[in-house]
Formats: structure tokens, sequence, C-alpha cells
């Protein structure tokens, strides 16, 4: 019997815990939020959907209970604030820092083994934190924003080329933001093709500029961040952690040297299984592919740095 929690019944949780059981990824979902009967409110909904979508797992909505909580396998953390048009993620960080520290403090209390995945803005400062503040081993904590970024790019791909997005490969790298992020179009591929043979050099670098843009084009679309997506993102590195899958994803991790940096959660593909992330991939980058890297890295640090000037570490 797995057990997944996700803290944070908003856009971003509840499309997480929706996906996590029709896609029957855990056979117990919970959802936890503060505000009253909102959680419960929609695992009901949720609940109501299971004959039409031909599933068993159960979803359950608490407010505030941590004790529901209890022996869950993974947690997935959403609760925080959403930027709004014209915003950074960078702006979230004092209140999200307070409520990040304080959820994955509760959750521990009841599941003192989980793997956590962080998903609230600035999702690599908010990853740092926890890693700070819980002293857990790094390979149970797990920042997704990479698995997104890469779901973007993939998709901007296929557009350009035409094709079926489920036969593209992508990678992006280093942090989750507009500036930070890296989409890694030298290593894209269609069906094992690299991309650059396919498209003009004015096309790959559209795509790129796309991706980067990409939650920042929703928020202005829709008034406040995306949630499809991203709610599917977190599924996805859940199932792959659940079910032992070792699929490489690209997620914000604690590196030790890995890439040239330390003291640092940033994105880089690793093997996700029921460890947590349990290996590094280390791509060989060209000399620009690196100098991006350690931008991507000095901007992060600027951003971790806020946590101390606001006494969160
Ligand atoms: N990492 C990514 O790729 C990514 C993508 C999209 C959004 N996000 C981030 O995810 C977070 C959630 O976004 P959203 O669109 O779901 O926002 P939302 O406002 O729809 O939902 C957030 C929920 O958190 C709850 N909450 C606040 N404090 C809490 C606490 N202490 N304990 C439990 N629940 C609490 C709120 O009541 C709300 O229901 C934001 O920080 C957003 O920027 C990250």
């Amino acid at each position: 019997m797995s057990k997944v929690t996700v803290v944070g019944a908003g856009n971003v949780g509840a499309t997480c815990a929706n996906v996590l059981a029709f896609k029957k990824i855990a056979d117990e979902v919970i959802m936890l939020d503060v505000k009253e009967g909102v959680a419960e409110g929609k695992a009901m909904d949720m609940n109501q959907t299971a004959q039409l979508l031909e599933f068993s797992s159960r979803i359950k909505g608490v407010t505030n209970d941590y004790a529901a909580t209890a022996n869950s396998d993974v947690v997935v953390i959403t609760s925080g604030i959403p930027r709004k048009p014209g915003m950074t993620r960078e702006e979230l960080i004092g209140v999200n820092a307070g409520i990040v520290k304080s959820v994955a403090e509760n959750i521990l209390k009841y599941s003192p083994n989980a793997i956590l995945v962080i998903i609230s803005n600035p999702m690599d400062t908010m990853t740092y934190l926890a890693s700070k503040v819980t002293g857990l081993p790094k390979h149970r904590i797990v920042g997704m924003g990479g698995a997104l970024d890469s779901s973007r790019f993939k998709y901007y791909l296929s557009e350009a080329l035409g094709v079926n997005p489920t036969e593209v490969e992508g990678m992006v790298i280093g942090g989750h933001g507009d500036t930070t992020m890296i989409p890694v179009a030298r290593l894209a591929t269609y069906k094992g093709i690299p991309v650059s043979d396919l498209l003009s050099k004015e096309a790959l670098d559209k795509v790129v500029a796309d991706t980067m843009v990409g939650g920042a084009t929703l928020t202005g679309l829709l008034g406040t961040s995306a949630w499809y997506a991203p709610g599917a993102a977190g599924a996805a590195v859940v199932e792959s952690i659940i079910h032992d899958q070792k699929k490489v994803v690209p997620c914000c991790v604690s590196l030790e040297g890995e890439y040239g940096q330390n003291d640092i959660c940033i994105g880089v593909p690793v093997v996700l299984g029921k460890n947590g992330w349990e290996k590094i991939i280390d791509l060989k980058l060209t000399a620009e592919e690196k100098e991006k890297f350690e931008a991507s890295a000095s901007a992060v640090r600027k951003t971790n740095n806020v946590l101390k000037e606001i006494n969160a570490i």
C-alpha cells in the first residue's frame, strides 16, 4: 500500500493529487490545506470521479490534521502563494519560506521516513531551505521544476517540428527561473535525431526562448501561475519514486561537487527511484553551457542568501 500526501490543496496540489489517483500512482492520497473544508471538498469531488475514470485509489482531504498524513512514503509540498502577472518566482520567498519550513517540520513528525518533493516557489531556494531545516539525507529531498520545464521544452519542440510530443526528448537544467533555466538544445532529439538537424537556428532559438518564459506566459494569460502541467509533473516525479522506475528526470537536488557546485540545490538530471534521487547524471557540458550553468547557480545562490537575511536558516 503506497501513501502520498500533498500539502496545499490549491491549483497545483489538487491537480497533482488528482493525477496521482487517476493514474493509480498511489493507493492512498492525503490532501492537506489550512483553508477549512477546501481539501475535504476537493477530495470528495475527486472520489466521485472514481467510477467514471475507473480508479480505486482513495483520496482524503484534511484541514491541518497532520496525524492523517502519518507514514506517507512521499510528501509533495505545494503550499504557499503563487505568483501574479509581472511577479518573479523569487518575490515569493518571504511568505513561502515560513510556510515550507513549518510544513516540512510538521510532516516529519508523522512521516519520519518520507521523501519530500518540493514544488513551492522559488523552488530551488525552498528545496535548499527544506534541506537545511530538516537535516534529512540529501537523497530524500527532491525539488520539482526541471520535470515541468522539460515538459514545456518538449511541447514547444513538438510544435515547431509538427510531431508527436511523446517522441521528443529534451532536458532543462539549472535553476527554475525565467532567466536561470537552461534548455539544453544541443542534446534534444526527435526519435534519436538531433533537433538541430531538423530545425533552423532561429526556430530552435525561439523554442528555447518560449520555454524559458513558459511559466510567465501562462501567468499572464491566467492571472495566476499554471497548474495542469505543474501538477502532472509533480505526479510524474512521485511515480518514478513510488514505483522505483529509475527514470532520468531533471530535478533540483543538493550538489556536493557535481557540476562544479557545492552548498546549493539546483536542477540536474537524476535517476529517481524508491530511495528518492539515487544518482546524478553527469552531462558533459560545453564551455558555453558550463558558463550558463555557473551564472544560473550564482542567481540561485543570491536568492538563497535572502533566507539568511530573513533568518529563515
Ligand atoms: N515548481 C514548479 O514547477 C511550480 C509550478 C507552478 C506553481 N508552483 C508554486 O506552487 C505553489 C502553489 O501554487 P498554486 O497555484 O497551487 O497556489 P494556490 O494558491 O492555488 O494553492 C496554494 C495552497 O496552499 C495552501 N496553504 C498556504 N499555507 C499553507 C500551510 N501552511 N499549510 C497547508 N496549506 C497551505 C493555501 O491555502 C492554498 O490552498 C506556489 O508557490 C507556486 O509558485 C511551482
